[in-house]
This record gives C-alpha cells, structure tokens and sequence, in this order.
C-alpha cells in the first residue's frame, strides 16, 4: 500500500491523513461493521444519537447508516477526509460530517447517547515506546479527548472505543471515577483478536478498576525508586509484572 507512511510517528499529523485522504478512497482499520455488528448492536439502539470520532474513510458509519442508524454525526481533523466523505454520502439524510479535533469538541453537554472510535485512540498512541507507561504528552491527549467525550455523553450513554489494545493496557487510561463511566470490553477477529471497550455514563467502576485507578495514582505519587545494581543476569521481569 503506498500510503503507508515512512516512519510511524506520521500517524499522528494531519498533514499525512489529509494527503492520504487525496487519493484513498476507503479503508478500514481494524476490520469493518460485520465484523462488530453482533456487539454493537447490543449497546446502540437504532434511535440513539451516534457521535463518530475520526470517521476517516471507513466505511462504519455508513454500513450503520445503512443497518437502520440514522442521527449519525461524524467528525476528523483531516477537511481533506470530511469533504470527501460528505460530497460522498449526500445521499444519507441525518449523518452530518464536521472537521473537528478529538480534544476540542464542539458539541453541548450530555449531545450523544454514544460516542464510538474505532483505531482513533491507537493512531494518537503510535509513538509511545511501552505500553506499561505512557509518555505525559499522549497521556494530556487521551486526557483531554476522554474528558470531551464523557462531557458529550448523555446520562446513561456509552463510549465505544474498539482497538487493537489488550485491556491490560488500555483499562489503565479508562479507569478514571472523573469520567463517571463504568468499563466492561468484548473482543472479535480471527487470527488477530481486537477489543470494543463499553464505557457506560453514569456508572462506577468495578473494584478492580476502582483499585487499578488508586494504584496508578499511588505510582504517580511515588518517589523514583533507586535503581540496584544487578549482580546476575536474571530476565524474571515478567514474574515482577502484575498480571
Ligand atoms: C487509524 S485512522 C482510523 C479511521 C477509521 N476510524 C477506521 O476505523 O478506519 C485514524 C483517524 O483519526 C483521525 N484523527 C487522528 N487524530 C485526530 C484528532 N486529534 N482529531 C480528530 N481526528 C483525528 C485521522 O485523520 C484518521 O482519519
């Protein structure tokens, strides 16, 4: 595929969407509504109000425009993808396409019963070196992102967020008591398996999320621990890792 790009880091500029959008008309990350659709039809109800993040060309929201999901609004940053993709579905009365920032979102409190992103999240994590710890920079994005979308969320709505992110590493930027949401996830594909995170409004978390959220605040608390020379050449880190 020649719009891949040369170095991974490019994911994250708009520059390299809005020229990829230039010339490729569909593509969509993470398998498409098929492979989802016995999920999702189990959170979204045809009548619910649907806030799409960084919709790019995929061609979800109108294979659900298409299933009976009709108030779809769909937002990128890329004008290059939403002019393409409005003059594109013309022809769906109620899906709307809005050039927009995940962190900045133009709508009034409590607008949408869901908002879904499907491979936004992972493409704004590409640089990120480990998964166990995310740089500060990507972790004030999600931050602000998820702030957005809990303030967006009508009282009992849901976040969906599907991604190639095991819950190991994903529960960690999630479990927040500020985003007032509860979290539970499924997984779907053959060969490589995929995760739809369910982040329902008005909810708490479990206690493990509760308990993983205060570890995490406790770490960030902590002073650095000194580093121990070590005397033997033991590779038994994946023993120390809480599983
Ligand atoms: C990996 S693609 C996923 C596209 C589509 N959701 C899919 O499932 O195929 C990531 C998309 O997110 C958009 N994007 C990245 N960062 C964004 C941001 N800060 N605000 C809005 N859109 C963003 C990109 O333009 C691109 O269309």
């Amino acid at each position: 595929m020649d719009s891949l790009p040369d170095d991974n880091s490019r994911y994250k500029d708009v520059e390299y969407w809005d020229q990829r959008y230039v010339t490729e008309r569909c593509y969509d990350w993470l398998g498409n509504f098929s492979k989802l659709q016995h999920i999702l039809q189990t959170f979204v109800k045809r009548e619910d109000s649907i806030l799409v993040l960084g919709c790019g060309n995929s061609s979800l929201s109108v294979d659900m425009y298409r299933a009976g999901y009709r108030a779809i609004t769909n937002i990128d940053y890329s004008s290059v993808c939403i002019s393409a993709m409005s003059a594109r579905h013309s022809d769906c009365p109620g899906m709307t396409w809005h050039q927009m920032d995940v962190r900045q979102l133009s709508f009034p409190n409590a607008s949408f019963d869901v908002i879904l992103e499907k491979a936004t999240l992972d493409a704004i994590m590409v640089e990120e070196k480990s998964p166990w710890e995310v740089s500060p920079q990507t972790a004030c994005f999600m931050h602000q992102t998820l702030t957005e979308v809990s303030r967006c969320l009508k009282p009992g709505g849901c976040f969906i967020s599907i991604t190639f992110a095991q819950p190991f590493f994903r529960k960690r930027l999630y479990s927040r008591t500020e985003y007032n949401w509860s979290i539970r996830h499924h997984s779907y594909g053959e060969g490589f398996e995929y995760f739809v995170y369910i982040m329902t409004q008005g909810e708490e978390l479990s206690p493990e999320d509760a308990a993983l959220e205060k570890k995490l605040l406790e770490d960030a608390e902590a002073p650095p621990v000194t580093t121990v020379a070590q005397t033997e050449d033991k590779e038994d880190f994946l023993s120390s890792i809480d599983l």
